[in-house]
């Protein structure tokens, strides 16, 4: 969940470091700190002065003027050691010469604190990260009779992470070797950019977009040697390995605000954007199966027999959305699963099951557990994510892309549209493996599916009505969101993006299951929001809207533009234009999104960088 970001240049450093922990910052904020070598040795400068431990850390007129050439910067998400200065990154080891910062979690960090302890060691924080500088620099002392070399560096950084049980992205920086940073990485992701004037690594892409023209990313238990103008990659016996620089798609300003208040309303606002590139060369050729990475034959994939869907959050209410229309399509059973939950609930999986994982940065540690465990039992494993080379495309059978772009708001909303986007497609395509299609139903699904671009750019020209009406909504602090059919995943989604960023209560429900517990709660202090777009379960919706009319709540209804009667029962009304109801959650969303924005905007809350929360979760 932390940020990582080191540099090795020809020129100073600072400035790219500090750059680069804003971007990460979305990554957890509670701490910033930052490791620069100079000819006294390595200085460390942190803070925990949660949203502006960055900007205390920019102020610091040893770090402004630094003319380092390399140096580490993390932005910390505390997990263990409450945030405080000690316990930002980096850390040292006991004589000051080794400095790391790490991402992830290390499980067996007590015993080996004990042992290292034992051996002599001192620890200045509660954190499990510092137990990764004492073991390096005591297995570096075992081998004092070898000549310091980058040689012994390297075999005894292996021996380190040999040692770590858990997950990590590490950094290294040494007082005796100012031209070399190591990195290694278990379960957390590390991209190595190289550039003309400096290598880079970091947690995210997007952090070293501006300086860096390819990017190497690191596999789990591979560490890697960075030097000025050299990569060489390694396993934890210090056998070279061969790597491959992969292609991003993505540009600086991309990853930029562009003239908007926060990254999350830009990026509502590149919701069609996000939704019509994905489905750039999907629709040609009989709307077919269409990998971006494939190591399998498709043709497995007419003998599936049951369909496992598995994600997170956002990512989890897009494999909703997926499982009405896979089953309506293909006519085989489908499964939804979140995905912490799903390998220790001992699913039956075998070779004619289908496991997808969806998961926008590829990181996350439930999705990438569970889906390896569905590869170690003989499924076939496909995944959806929207970052190129990210940790899970390389443990899965095939890979389809999203193309929303960088998505640096915590809060998911490009990104899950494109998921629609894309698993939609994957529906249609299924329904023609599975004959539960015609080719040219399908075609009709797919200029249907592509139609739905222009209704989503239509929904966003009403930004500044949602607004108005999310406004009469201001002093509600108990929301419940309830829909039918495809109504269903968007009140699930709805809910989590208020609660995610407004702070506010809000649970999502199926319409027809309030009256069996939670109309309870329901008083003239509650809002109850109904998806009331046209499905067959209209009229149903419409009755249970009234059944909690009836019980003072307040209300508030999407409805669309068609529908000329809504207006005559309900005062406050989101229109969106009328959609397939298959595809109605990739339009019915928007203005609920707009109403988490709008009420986090008056709770005056940082919507970008919510409390507590991260935007990959990379611990268990
Ligand atoms: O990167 P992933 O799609 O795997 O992330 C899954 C969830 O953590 C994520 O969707 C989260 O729920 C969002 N913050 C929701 O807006």
């Amino acid at each position: 969940m932390c940020g990582i970001i080191g540099a090795i240049c020809d020129d100073s450093v600072n400035q790219v470091l500090l750059d680069g922990l804003k971007r990460l910052e979305y990554r957890g904020y509670d701490s910033a700190g930052v490791t620069l070598l100079n000819s006294d040795g390595l200085e460390i400068y942190k803070f925990a002065y949660l949203t502006e431990s960055i900007d205390k850390l920019s102020q610091v007129q040893e770090v402004v003027d630094s003319k380092s050439k390399i140096g580490l910067a993390h932005t910390r998400w505390a997990t263990h050691g409450i945030p405080n200065d000690l316990n930002a990154h980096p850390h040292f080891g006991c004589d000051n010469r080794i400095a790391i910062v790490h991402n992830g979690i290390i499980e067996n960090f007590r015993d080996l604190r004990n042992a290292l302890k034992d051996s002599g060691h001192d620890f200045a924080s509660n954190t499990d990260s510092e137990v990764i500088a004492h073991l390096l620099e005591e297995n570096l002392s075992k081998l004092a009779s070898e000549k310091l070399s980058v040689e012994t560096l390297l075999k005894a950084f292996g021996q380190t992470l040999k040692l770590l049980e858990g997950t990590y992205a590490i950094g290294v920086i040494f007082a005796d070797f100012p031209d070399r940073i190591l990195v290694a990485k278990n379960m957390s992701p590390v991209v190595i950019g190289l550039g003309k004037s400096g290598n880079y690594v970091s947690s995210d892409v997007s952090a070293i977009l501006e300086q860096a023209e390819t990017f190497v990313y690191l596999k789990d238990l591979q560490m890697a040697s960075v030097s000025k103008d050299d990569l060489k990659v390694y396993d934890f016996d210090f056998v070279q390995m061969e790597f491959s620089s992969t292609e991003i798609a993505w540009s600086y300003q991309d990853a930029q605000k562009s003239g908007y208040e926060t990254f999350m309303l830009k990026e509502m606002h590149e919701e069609p954007k996000a939704f019509s590139e994905t489905l750039v060369g999907r629709n040609v050729d009989d709307p077919a199966l269409f990998f971006d990475e494939i190591r399998f034959d498709p043709k497995d994939l007419q003998n599936i027999q049951k369909i496992f869907l598995v994600g997170c959050g956002t990512s989890y209410h897009s494999a909703m959305v997926a499982k009405y229309a896979l089953e309506h399509w293909s006519r085989i059973p489908v499964e939804l699963d979140i995905a912490s939950e799903f390998r220790y609930r001992d699913p039956v999986l075998d070779s004619s099951t289908l496991v997808i994982g969806i998961t926008q940065s590829g990181e996350t540690i439930d999705t990438l557990a569970a889906l390896d465990f569905a590869r170690k039992s003989r499924a076939k494993v496909l995944c959806v994510t929207n970052v190129v080379g990210s940790s899970v495309t390389s443990n899965v059978d095939a890979v389809m892309y999203t193309r929303a772009g960088p998505e640096i708001s915590v809060a998911a909303t490009k990104s899950y549209i494109s998921q629609l986007s894309m698993l939609l497609a994957f529906s249609i395509a299924m329904g023609r493996t599975t004959g539960g299609l015609f080719k040219s139903e399908a075609y009709r699904f797919m200029d249907e599916l592509e139609n739905c671009t222009d209704k989503i750019r239509t929904a966003l020209t009403r930004e500044s009505q949602y607004r108005d009406t999310a406004k009469k909504f201001k002093d509600v602090k108990d929301f419940f969101f309830i829909g039918r059919h495809m109504g269903y995943p968007t009140s699930l989604e709805a809910a989590l993006k208020l609660k995610e960023i407004s702070y506010l209560h809000a649970e999502g429900y199926p319409a027809g299951e309030l009256k069996h517990g939670p109309i309870a709660v329901l008083d003239d202090t509650t809002a109850v929001v109904g998806i009331a777009t046209k499905n067959k379960l209209y009229d149903k919706l419409l009755s249970n809207m009234e059944e909690v009319r009836a019980r003072n709540a307040r209300v508030l209804v999407v409805a669309n533009d068609s529908d000329s009667t809504v207006s005559n029962y309900f005062e406050d009304v989101f229109y969106v234009p009328d959609t397939f109801d298959l595809f109605s959650p990739v339009v019915d969303i928007i203005p609920l999104q707009f109403l988490a924005y709008e009420l986090a905007i008056i709770h005056n809350n940082d919507v970008d960088k919510p409390r507590n929360l991260a935007k990959t979760v990379t611990v268990e």
